[in-house]
């Protein structure tokens, strides 16, 4: 699979719907993010990840009236929510009429994105109207736009420390790395430029006068570390989304327009130029080395810079990529990285489309920014970046198509100066300096790095964050995000709900969107939550809520699948009391798959350690500083806390009262991806009592088995897998069994309580389920996107029989009552 030799000879569609994204102006339904002060401010948005961006997809596909393509939707989203070039313009002193917008496109990269969207046609009658929520829509175009907001800012003086904020790659996993390969050195880059940028005299030399483009004037005097927008952050790296997406949508369509249908007609400056170019290279590479071209070369330069460098000024939660410099940053570090991978997309997409024909663009990406398995294809990953770009790219080719897109660009762009010959050696060499600056500056986590500090399992928790208010906004909401980003939030993975610990009402409803949450958690919102801790009525609200979510999901039949976390976040002084210390009981005997954990600001082992299981674990000092840094350290103890937490199987018969019912026979479906690890957990109130048929029963059931099943089962090693047994002393801890296509692998249950006299003694059932599937397998084994995160994820059936219902909660409860009946008898006796 290398060119698409079936590069269709689409007629370009002449007069194409006129789009509201290519006019001069601020496109009518993006206009509220520059008008509405909360959306203008850029804190109130979702973070600009990948996985917002994954998120946001996800729910316009989701949408029952959306029925279409991956080549429809990504067309679809550059056409309504990328609008490249967008500025503020505000002469100083003058008054601004209530009739005009200080913004519009007219950055330098406006130009090439006009010409796009006539490269990669969108039928706005293919989609319906759909109404994505303000903030949520604001993010996508910021992080689908590409233009660069030179603004004084005021936090200038802190330009030279943004290297301190170098992502900290290893944030899903607390294990510590290597993760220097990546640290961007600016003292290596030789101060303002990468190392293998000449100095040209005649760039520090902007054009200045009245004459000069905008473009040029806006970066005049202005900040030195410019904002990129248009980047979403990624664990390989920081990319250019809106390349990533042409990318796709034109792979998707691959089509040859013929130079003269692009410019509409207008006679170019450069007659020796290849007469058509495959729309796949102007939407990526090819775009932005012509910018580049034609930019510095009428500004006289010989040798075109390509790269450039920057970084987010925080480690958590980033929104806002500055450029280390203001010159030359026609392609930037982050379009580099985005135009290769929508170059390498869209050029596998036949290959992709051979594996599974209903891909969507949101599994598309979260395959291939995933640390494992790829694109069906481990070599299709981002962390495979290096390899990808010699693969996929042929210089000649590229030359070709960026001489010919130069050349049609020209036509429309304003520019300082008009070239009159000499473009050739131009383009050489800016692509000579993109390849010698791609090789070493990207700074891509290797694929051997990801494998090792990313962890080979996924989780499912449901996570409720008992928030103490009094945390400064600061502080807590790195945490809180990096929380989130480390345990998954997402539609298959984690949910997270915010409760008050003043009172344990519920201050943002559970979701499975980090873009939902981030909206709702803003400065603004926390500032209004009542600050303070009260445990006695948050434990028992928190509690009675548990209670009634498990009456819940016993009407429902819920067997499992999730596992739930209750973590308390305090910054002052909790009181605790007889009524906390039982509430907190109460909940660990009724809710018996809740763990609670308490991170506090100050020690307070001595109040609470009699409120957890184990307070050497679920009792948690936080260091947190101010300035979001060290979040990552800080909180490893929390993610680790909720990692060991398996996913919860139970007997839906017992509720949330316990009375003894069997479980019968009864099932649910999982999912695992090639070599990945689920692990779970069922509690001894679900077997403490003998049953000599109690038992799990893991198989393929009716599924299409791929590859074999290793389960293993442990009483003591909380996440057990055949490599737990490393470090442990008791080697016959953990039992493992494989199971193959009609096989099954039972854990039987008898006697699993005989050593204990109480439920509280005895230990639950840790067991896990691995898939040793090939991640390479080129066909699709879950096509439901319903269910299944990935395309290759493996179906799995869970079963239990003979499970009972078993409570100190309640025994507590009948043993008062004997002790009341007998009471009541001897009175009855004696009378
Ligand atoms: C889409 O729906 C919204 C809200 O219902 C409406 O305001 C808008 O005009 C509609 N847009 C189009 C193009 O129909
Ligand atoms: C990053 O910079 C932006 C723009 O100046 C600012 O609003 C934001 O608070 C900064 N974030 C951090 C964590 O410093
Ligand atoms: C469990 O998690 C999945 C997504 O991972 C979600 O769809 C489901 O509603 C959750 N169920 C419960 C009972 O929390
Ligand atoms: C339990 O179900 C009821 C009825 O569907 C719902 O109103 C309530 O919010 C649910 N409770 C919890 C804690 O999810
Ligand atoms: C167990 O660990 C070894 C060495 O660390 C590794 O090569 C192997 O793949 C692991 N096996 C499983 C099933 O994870």
């Amino acid at each position: 699979m290398y060119w698409l030799s079936a590069l269709l000879l689409a007629a370009f569609a002449k007069g194409a719907h006129a789009q509201s994204t290519a006019q001069t102006s601020v496109a009518p339904d993006l206009r509220e993010c520059y008008t509405d002060p909360i959306l203008l401010n850029r804190n109130n948005l979702p973070p600009t990840t990948m996985q917002t961006l994954i998120d946001i997809i996800r729910q316009i596909e989701d949408n029952p009236n959306v029925r279409v393509d991956l080549r429809v939707m990504a067309a679809w989203l550059l056409h309504t929510y990328r609008q490249d070039g967008i500025q503020y313009h505000r002469r100083e002193g003058v008054a601004m009429s209530a009739n005009v917008l200080p913004f519009s496109p007219t950055f330098n990269t406006f130009h090439r994105h006009r010409l796009l969207l006539r490269m990669i046609p969108s039928n706005p009658q293919g989609m319906p109207n759909i109404t994505l929520p303000a903030p949520l829509k604001c993010a996508l175009h910021h992080m689908l736009s590409t233009t660069v907001d030179a603004r004084l800012r005021g936090d200038e003086s802190n330009c030279g420390q943004l290297s301190q904020y170098r992502a900290l790659r290893t944030s899903r996993s607390a294990r510590s790395v290597d993760d220097d390969v990546e640290i961007l050195d600016l003292s290596k880059l030789g101060g303002r430029n990468g190392q293998l940028r000449q100095h040209n005299p005649n760039d520090d030399v902007e054009s200045t006068g009245s004459f000069g483009p905008r473009t040029a004037r806006q970066l005049m005097g202005e900040s030195a570390c410019p904002i990129l927008t248009g980047v979403v952050n990624s664990r390989w790296g920081a990319i250019s989304a809106g390349n990533l997406i042409a990318g796709i949508a034109a792979g998707a369509e691959p089509q040859q327009i013929s130079i003269t249908d692009l410019t509409r007609g207008s006679v170019l400056n450069y007659q020796n130029v290849q007469q058509t170019v495959s729309a796949i290279f102007p939407a990526t590479l090819a775009g932005d080395l012509a910018e580049a071209v034609l930019i510095q070369g009428t500004r006289g330069s010989q040798a075109i810079e390509i790269g450039s460098g920057g970084n987010w000024n925080s480690t958590q939660a980033r929104r806002f990529f500055m450029l280390s410099n203001r010159l030359n940053i026609e392609m930037t570090d982050p379009e580099i990285a985005g135009g290769i991978d929508g170059f390498v997309l869209g050029n596998t997409l036949l290959s992709t489309y051979a594996a599974h024909s209903e891909i969507r663009l949101s599994q598309l990406l979260d395959m291939f920014y995933a640390p494992r398995n790829g694109v069906f294809n481990s070599n299709l990953r981002a962390c495979n970046r290096q390899n990808l770009r010699t693969q996929f790219i042929n210089e000649p080719q590229l030359a070709g198509e960026t001489n010919a897109f130069a050349a049609a660009l020209d036509t429309i762009m304003p520019l300082e100066g008009t070239l009159t010959g000499g473009l050739d050696s131009l383009v050489q060499s800016a692509i000579r300096n993109f390849q010698t600056y791609s090789s070493s500056n990207l700074h891509t986590l290797s694929c051997a790095t990801t494998e090792t500090t990313s962890p080979n399992f996924r989780l499912r928790t449901n996570l409720y964050i008992v928030l103490d208010a009094t945390w400064p906004y600061n502080t807590i909401y790195p945490a809180i995000s990096h929380l989130l980003d480390a345990i998954e939030v997402n539609k298959y993975g984690s949910s997270v709900t915010l409760l008050s610990a003043f009172d344990g009402s519920i201050l943002i409803p559970q979701t499975f969107s980090v873009a939902e949450f981030h909206s709702a958690y803003t400065a603004a919102a926390h500032q209004a939550f009542m600050t303070g801790v009260n445990l006695e009525t948050s434990l028992t609200t928190v509690r009675l809520m548990m209670v009634e979510n498990l009456r819940n999901e016993s009407a429902s039949n819920y067997v499992g699948g999730n596992s739930t976390v209750l973590l308390y976040l305090l910054n002052s002084a909790a009181q605790s009391n007889q009524i906390v210390v039982d509430q907190a009981r109460l909940l660990r005997e009724g809710v018996p798959d809740t763990r609670l954990l308490i991170a506090s600001s100050s020690n307070q082992q001595d109040n609470l350690a009699n409120l957890v299981r184990d307070p050497q674990i679920d009792l948690i000092t936080l260091n947190l500083a101010a300035t979001g840094t060290n979040v990552d350290t800080n909180m490893a103890q929390v993610v680790a806390g909720i990692q060991t937490v398996g996913r919860r199987v139970v007997n839906p018969a017992c509720g949330a009262n316990f009375a003894p019912e069997s479980s019968g026979t009864r099932q649910f479906i999982d999912f695992v991806e090639p070599g990945f690890i689920n692990f779970y957990r069922i509690s001894p109130n679900y077997f403490f009592s003998d049953n000599a048929n109690a038992r799990v029963r893991v198989s393929f059931g009716t599924g299409l088995a791929a590859g074999t099943l290793t389960v293993c089962h442990s009483r003591s090693v909380s996440m057990p897998s055949q490599n737990s047994s490393i470090g442990i002393v008791d080697t016959g801890a953990v039992t493992c069994q494989n199971v193959a296509t009609s096989g099954t692998a039972d854990i039987g249950l008898e006697n699993a309580c005989s050593d204990s006299s109480t439920i509280g003694q005895c230990p639950p059932l840790h067991f896990s389920v691995q898939s040793n599937a090939p991640g390479e397998t080129s066909t699709a084994t879950c096509i439901d996107p319903a269910v299944c995160r990935f395309p290759n994820s493996i179906r799995f059936q869970i079963q239990v029989d003979g499970l009972g219902c078993f409570s100190n909660a309640t025994s507590i409860l009948s043993s008062v009552i004997f002790v009341l009946f007998g009471l009541l008898l001897n009175i009855v006796r004696s009378l």
